[in-house]
């Protein structure tokens, strides 16, 4: 390990080199690596699901309650699988953005101005995730988080058991929210999209010019498909009517009680829409009891 002498306030101090030096290699491949798995995975089954509210608020809901049937593991597999990875691969982006670790293998092959996007898109991206985490999901699920911290930022405005009704309404709570998550979605599908076509450059898998020609064509498609998959969840939340969404939210609620029943999830009042006539404090707990038993 080279260790270099420098001076500080008149005294001579030895200085190593930093994590971030010792481990450069290794830490660009794994920032590469978690681009694509687990975050750039999670972003195509997430925007795929989410379009599905598009063409059926059912089949969205019926996804949901799949998802949370993990019941009390799904703040653990959220944490390990969703939030760490895009946390490490989120703030190592900005490191290299920022400069605090330069990007000392800038991409000979690849133009300026894709160099220049996937760094901006990149800032977008952490910036439209952090805030939509917080506005869908809310970030930690504690009653007391939720209830006095959350909500009357609006944020936690998702609810799992009246998925598509709580999104719907979480996405019209402003006109500026379509707006930011129209610029969110297509800066997070850009930087992914092209993030592919750089990928395939750092792992050395396309090399001639004739196959970043391919690559090139390959990012484009994925951008369109995944783009128009964002969009459609954008445009079929916002659109839903009034009436619409408390139909929908009737439906939510018998598909609940039809899989509490059956034992396929688990009771929570907790995560139902406040409009929800299983919101905390409407269903008197002998109704409860009634769904708990299968009645
Ligand atoms: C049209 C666009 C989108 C819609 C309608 C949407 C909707 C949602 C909803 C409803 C939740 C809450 C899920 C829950 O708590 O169970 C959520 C969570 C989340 N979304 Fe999105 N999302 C969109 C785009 C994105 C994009 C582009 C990303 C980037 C990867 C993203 C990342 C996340 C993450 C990390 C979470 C928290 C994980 C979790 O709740 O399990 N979302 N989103
Ligand atoms: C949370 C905010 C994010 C920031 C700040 C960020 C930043 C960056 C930066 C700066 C690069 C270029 C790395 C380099 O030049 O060596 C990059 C590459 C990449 N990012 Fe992100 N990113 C973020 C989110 C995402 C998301 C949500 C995805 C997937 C949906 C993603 C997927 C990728 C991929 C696949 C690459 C290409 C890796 C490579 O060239 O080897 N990033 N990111």
């Amino acid at each position: 390990m080279r260790r270099q002498a420098r001076r500080w306030k008149g005294s001579v101090v030895s200085s190593a080199p930093s994590f971030l030096e010792r481990h450069e290699f290794l830490l660009r491949r794994l920032h590469s690596l978690a681009g694509l798995v687990p975050v750039g995975a999670y972003m195509m089954v997430h925007l795929a699901v989410n379009a599905s509210v598009f063409g059926s608020p059912r089949i969205f809901q019926r996804l949901v309650f799949h998802i949370h049937s993990l019941g009390p593991v799904l703040p653990l597999v959220e944490w390990t699988f969703i939030f760490l990875p895009i946390i490490f691969h989120g703030a190592f982006g900005l490191f290299i953005t920022t400069g605090v670790k330069p990007n000392i293998e800038a991409y000979p092959y690849n133009s300026n101005l894709r160099y220049t996007l996937q760094r901006a898109t990149g800032v977008i991206a952490f910036l439209f995730i952090f805030w939509h985490v917080f506005h869908m999901h809310g970030w930690f699920h504690n009653h007391f988080w939720v209830t006095y911290v959350a909500h009357p930022l609006m944020g936690a405005e998702f609810s799992p058991y009246n998925a598509g009704s709580s999104a719907a309404l979480a996405m019209q709570a402003s006109f500026l929210v379509p707006v930011l998550y129209t610029i969110g979605i297509l800066a997070v599908v850009f930087h992914f999209s092209n993030g592919l076509f750089t990928l395939g450059i750092t792992w050395g898998i396309w090399i001639s010019p004739t196959a970043q020609e391919r690559a090139k064509l390959l990012a484009n498609v994925v951008f369109v498909i995944f783009a128009v998959a964002g969009m459609a969840s954008i445009v079929g939340l916002y659109s839903m009517s009034q009436e619409k969404i408390a139909e929908v939210r009737a439906e939510e609620d018998e598909a609940y009680k039809v899989l509490v029943e059956t034992g396929d999830i688990v009771p929570n009042p907790e995560k139902h829409s406040p409009l929800s006539e299983y919101a905390p404090g409407k269903h008197s707990d002998a109704e409860e009891s009634d769904v708990e038993e299968g009645e």
